[in-house]
């Protein structure tokens, strides 16, 4: 939830690549799968859009051995590309910020040696 909620926090500062911006600072806090999917959902999200603008949407098969590949193409669909929709239900910011702070009040590191959740 977090990291759905963060995951595009670099969009401004960094546009080319936000999504390592943003996957940098969760990295010490959350999973390798959530790093490596908050990593790579430029490419993924890119699925929805990029052949509107010339662009290969199907640049995310590249990734297609990973074992976070369909977590990846999942965020993207449920959550990334489901987000643009105006009419989509949403909690005021108040409403994450006990997650964000227990999040980030993790000891940095602590499941650098996982891959689960
Ligand atoms: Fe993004």
């Amino acid at each position: 939830m977090v990291a759905a909620l963060l995951h595009d926090l670099g969009d401004t500062l960094s546009p080319y690549n936000h999504s390592q911006l943003a996957a940098a600072i969760l990295k010490p806090y959350v999973s390798e799968r959530t790093w490596w999917i908050i990593h790579h959902h430029g490419v993924f999200q890119a699925y929805y859009y990029a052949h509107h603008l010339g662009g290969e949407r199907n640049a995310r098969e590249q990734f297609k051995d990973s074992p976070f590949y369909r977590a990846c193409v999942d965020f993207c669909h449920k959550y990334d590309q489901a987000a643009f929709d105006p009419d989509y239900p949403s909690k005021p910011l108040a409403f994450f910020e006990p997650m964000v702070r227990r999040i980030f009040a993790r000891q940095p590191g602590h499941l650098e040696l996982t891959s689960a959740s």
